[in-house]
């Protein structure tokens, strides 16, 4: 695995997951990621980059479109790479490579023919730098087709976890902060990936709410997938604990239980053929 020092600053934030439980509760990033997947216009032999590719399950399906080229499987996350790599290196071979780097200094220029990303640009706040990056990519006439959280994704749950957070006893360690995402709209994203070069540039947002099964499902997946950023923000067991009681207590109340109140947007584009 390359682990990519950049002379570029990252502006993002940095931080680990817990991979063995992302890979097992992520089914609903699967189904979600599917439906991209069918969106893809793949021959079968090209370069693809999965920006933000978490323990694989995406690449896995993403690298069994593509039986003549290759993934480049890219993620800041230590944990998540390595899970990747074990899960895809035995089957996939040297038809995958592993790049650990922030999206921000993707160190490529014209390199790959499509990248694809599923559940990953909401946690980069800066989509203007994030499209550009992207762009440079891409070999000319290549496409960006991705999803991420957009639009009103799981507002009643940022807006209880930043309401908690705002109270003692951690307001006087998070202190004034707006949470980790970066929920934008379709109208906005079309904007930006115009304004990055991009040609025929498409975006929506459309509702994938998510029931879990009970408690501890719901917990969990809190726990892994949504909240990881604001625990890092508490130092100390009890209170982290404390905080997810509190929020899990929050959404056995919800009608249905258990729920998340999804919104995923899709967008793409392509780095038109010949540039002027
Ligand atoms: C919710 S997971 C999505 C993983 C996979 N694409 C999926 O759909 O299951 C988000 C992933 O994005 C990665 N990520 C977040 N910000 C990143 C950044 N700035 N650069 C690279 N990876 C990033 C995280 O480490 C994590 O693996």
């Amino acid at each position: 695995m390359t682990n990519v020092e950049s002379d570029s600053p990252a502006t993002t934030e940095t931080r680990e997951w817990d991979a063995s439980s992302y890979h097992r509760v992520s089914n609903p990033h699967v189904d979600w990621g599917d439906a991209v997947l069918a969106r893809l216009p793949l021959r079968g032999d090209e370069m693809v980059i999965d920006a933000g590719c978490g323990t694989g399950r995406l690449t896995e399906r993403l690298l069994e479109r593509l039986p003549e080229g290759g993934v480049i499987a890219l993620d800041q996350s230590a944990n998540m790479l390595d899970q990747a790599r074990m899960f895809l290196s035995p089957r996939f071979g040297d038809r995958v490579r592993f790049i650990q780097c922030d999206l921000l200094a993707m160190p490529f220029e014209a390199e790959a023919d499509l990248v694809f990303s599923t559940a990953t640009f909401h946690w980069i706040t800066d989509h203007p730098a994030l499209f550009a990056r992207i762009y440079q990519t891409l070999n000319p006439g290549g496409w960006l087709i991705a999803q991420c959280g957009g639009g009103a994704n799981i507002a009643t749950i940022a807006n209880r976890a930043l309401a908690i957070l705002r109270r003692e006893p951690y307001a006087r360690v998070v202190g004034p902060w707006d949470g980790p995402w970066h929920f934008a709209g379709a109208r906005d994203t079309v904007a930006r990936l115009g304004s990055a070069g991009f040609m025929h540039a498409e975006a929506e947002v459309v509702h994938a709410p998510v029931t879990l099964d009970d408690e501890s499902a719901y917990r969990e997946f809190l726990t892994t997938v949504v909240l990881g950023a604001h625990l890092a923000r508490i130092p100390g067991t009890g209170p982290r604990v404390a905080f997810i009681d509190e929020m899990v207590a929050l959404g056995g109340g919800d009608d249905p239980a258990w729920t998340l109140d999804y919104w995923r947007l899709n967008m793409q584009g392509q780095r038109p053929p010949h540039e002027e």
